[in-house]
């Protein structure tokens, strides 16, 4: 294929130039310049842009919105984080540090897919068993996903992985190890975008895994694989064929060491749903959580457990975030959070020790920046002061708490530990803590208290606003306390241990 024409595009200012430079001639930002493709003018040969072409306009009260029609992936936990399943020609990006086990799951997920579609009944009636000689890329888009039978040309149906991180026959190991033997998953082991897209084309599979999106290069460019300018082309090249021809595309995307997508910002925007796998590795919890889901509800969860035949749903997680003390111990406080549709009890630890000249505030899986705010808080409303100190906190599990409902139990396991004395057994606490020293409701409240009720705690602070009413046979066995301010929190925690 002839190379065509790159420019470099500015970041900022979306200037152009046709060769790269430090700083942006129109808008003077530095090393904002990103090499593209030059769009011509002029008719091309390239499908996608002539299908483009085609496209008409049409008023919204003639557009027949049928509801998205969905394939469970046949695992409920990630089912749950898609929104019910996979949805046709929907672009699904999943983020997570290494050997968290992001192939493991998709080959896993594709495996249950493709079984589902061989054993699908009735798979030739739908088109009578013909031949279709010349389907363009819209025909066959109402075939359902996990349609089935000896399949016409045009129609959809069946699974691609394609592998760029691993050869086939890794991949092959790997099915073995998951107990997958015979799987009829179709298996491509490719990296350039234009020989992926002419197998999607030809093969025209219902659902197709690209792992990875960085090892992916169009030949249109000159930069290397896993670049800006490579990753971006060619998850827009795959997501208009995603639209186009209805096939539904899983692109795998490696993480910075921050933890966030690597690559452009722009790819989270291109896609319709974003998950990250998230957890500690030397745990074998994982989780999934929707960040950004055009079909289904976001901040939801899947958690999974790493075992030797692959990832296994684990469909009550409410209490696999919790330590096991035999007694219980300074610096642990429980809370409950409630992330997408589920309530988890999670353990927030802290520990406060003598610290050097400049003392250190560290935390896992909860945000530092909160927590030095809690700090300033604890000790000009609680008088509870930690400057000397370093102070460590930790979300049990790997588990990441982005809601400021973990505030009130953040404080109270500093101040458990700064004082060497224990929370009583059966212990929890939630609530938002503002600057004024203010204890803030947590949204759903009372499903939370019910969580905790039925896993057997018998001690809760939460905001005055979060209390049950009274009588409430679900809270049995909780005695429930109603703070509104963090002065309130801390004399009631004193009281009790
Ligand atoms: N025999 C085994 N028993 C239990 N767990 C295993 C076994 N073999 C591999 N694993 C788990 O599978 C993980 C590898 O998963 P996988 O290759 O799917 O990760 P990945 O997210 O695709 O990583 P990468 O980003 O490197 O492609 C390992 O980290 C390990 O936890
Ligand atoms: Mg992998």
């Amino acid at each position: 294929m002839a190379k065509e024409k790159t420019l470099y595009t500015c970041n900022e200012c979306g200037g152009t130039s046709p060769k790269w430079l430090g700083k942006c001639p129109h808008c003077n930002a530095w090393n904002t310049l990103i090499e593209s493709v030059a769009e011509s003018a002029a008719p091309t040969k390239n499908r996608f842009a002539s299908l483009a072409k085609t496209a008409a306009v049409t008023a919204l009260a003639d557009i027949e919105a049928s509801d998205v029609e969905r394939t469970p992936t046949g695992h409920d936990e990630l089912d749950r984080v898609l929104g019910g399943g996979i949805v046709e020609g929907g672009v699904v990006l999943i983020g997570g540090d290494p050997g968290i086990g992001k192939s493991t799951l998709l080959l896993q997920a594709l495996d249950s897919l493709q079984r589902a579609w061989e054993a699908a009944p009735g798979r030739a009636g739908q088109r009578g068993g013909t031949f279709l000689s010349d389907a363009g890329p819209s025909q066959g888009a109402k075939a359902p996903l996990g349609g089935s039978g000896p399949r016409a040309a045009g129609e959809r149906g069946g699974t691609l992985y394609v592998t760029g991180e691993e050869s086939g026959a890794q991949v092959a190991l790997r099915a073995r190890r998951l107990g997958l033997e015979g799987s009829r998953v179709n298996v491509l082991a490719e990296i350039q975008l234009e020989k992926i897209l002419a197998t999607l084309d030809a093969h025209r599979p219902s659902v197709a895994v690209i792992d990875s999106i960085h090892t992916v290069y169009s030949e249109q460019l000159t930069s290397a694989p896993g670049s800006v300018a490579q990753v971006r082309e060619c998850a827009a090249h795959l997501t208009r064929a995603a639209k186009a021809s209805g096939t539904a595309i899983v692109l795998v995307g490696h993480v910075t060491k921050e933890g966030a997508l690597a690559g452009p910002r722009v790819l989270e925007h291109m896609v319709d749903t974003v998950l990250y796998f998230e957890g500690d590795t030397h745990s074998s919890f994982r989780l999934i959580r929707a960040i950004k889901n055009r079909f289904g509800a976001v901040n939801e969860i899947g958690v999974f457990a790493m075992t030797e035949k692959g990832l296994k749903g684990v469909s009550n997680p409410s209490a696999i975030f919790l330590s096991q003390h035999s007694e219980p111990v300074p610096g642990s406080c429980v809370m409950v959070t409630l992330e997408g549709t589920r309530p988890m009890l999670v353990e927030i630890q802290a520990l406060v020790d003598t610290g050097g000249p400049s003392p250190r505030r560290l935390s896992v899986g909860l945000d530092r920046d909160r927590l030095a705010m809690l700090l300033a808080v604890l000790h000009r409303h609680a008088g509870v002061a930690c400057m000397d100190q370093d102070v460590f906190v930790n979300a049990v599990g790997g588990v990441r708490i982005s809601e400021p409902a973990a505030d009130l139990a953040v404080m109270l396991a500093i101040t458990s530990s700064l004082r060497g004395k224990p929370l009583p057994k059966g212990f929890l606490a939630f609530g938002e803590v503002g600057l004024a020293g203010e204890v803030r409701p947590a949204p759903r409240g009372q499903e939370r208290l019910k969580e905790a009720a039925k896993l057997g705690f018998s001690v809760a602070v939460v905001p005055k606003a979060n209390l049950p009413k009274k009588n409430d046979k679900a809270f049995e066995g909780l005695t429930v306390h109603g703070v509104e301010r963090i002065e309130e929190a801390m004399e009631l925690a004193r009281s009790l241990t």
